[in-house]
């Protein structure tokens, strides 16, 4: 298996100190910045936008992730490229035209992702598995830090790789939502290899320590 990409989740660093948080991640392990834009309409909660992640990628020193929690994210994507992101994932419940969606954020120039809320089966990408660099699985329902994470998630993990083996083996799979250290090694075990963790690196009382942690989880 590949090396884990490891994505801390800025939604729950301090808003305040953005520019010491991000210096934070680029003198750790840390390999993407994860960054999650809600748009009170998709999910029940309003995050930040393109402005926010335009000022983080002044100071930002690795890949940054954007994860797209909004309808009619077609609207946005170019202004996301040029806000800085390096990957774009869009939910595959907020779009009607997905084929095109991941053609245009490839056209962008960005790695292309697609996110699945924990209701929809993993079964919904079969016919579009072989086109993405990554899929986002959530493990806890989008739109809150520091929820409990979803048991089921590892099953998704197992079927998700064992479909993406067949197409497109060099699929990330990325689990967001209550990754800790205890669920991290299995997750991998199952198949992930990109962990995005919010509440538990930026909660600990040592991020960098968290973040190498979770590097090294299946070792
Ligand atoms: C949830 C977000 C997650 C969240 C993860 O809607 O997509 O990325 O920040 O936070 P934790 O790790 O605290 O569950
Ligand atoms: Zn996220």
């Amino acid at each position: 298996m590949s090396e884990i990409i490891v994505a801390p989740s800025l939604l729950a660093s301090d808003f305040a100190n953005l520019e010491s948080e991000v210096n934070m991640l680029n003198n750790s392990q840390a390999d993407w910045l994860h960054l999650d834009v809600m748009d009170g309409r998709f999910v029940p909660n309003i995050s930040f936008g393109i402005p926010v992640i335009e000022a983080i990628k002044k100071h930002a020193k690795k890949h940054m992730d954007c994860h797209l929690m909004i309808v009619e994210p077609d609207k946005y994507l170019e202004a996301f490229k040029n806000a800085g992101a390096d990957s774009i994932s869009v939910h595959i419940e907020a779009c009607d035209h997905l084929h095109r969606t991941i053609a245009y954020i490839k056209e962008l120039g960005c790695m292309a992702g697609v996110a699945v809320n924990p209701h929809t089966p993993v079964t919904t990408m079969k016919d579009v598995l072989h086109d993405l660099d990554y899929v986002c699985l959530m493990s806890v329902n989008p739109g809150f830090g520091g929820q409990k994470f979803i048991e089921h998630t590892y099953s998704k993990v197992r079927e998700l790789r064992a479909m993406a083996n067949e197409v497109n083996p060099d699929l990330i799979i990325q689990i967001d939502g209550g990754v800790n250290a205890n669920n991290a090694p299995m997750l991998v075990e199952a198949g992930a290899n990109n962990l995005v963790a919010g509440s538990f690196v930026f909660k600990s009382d040592n991020p960098a320590e968290t973040i190498k942690n979770l590097k090294n989880c299946s070792n």
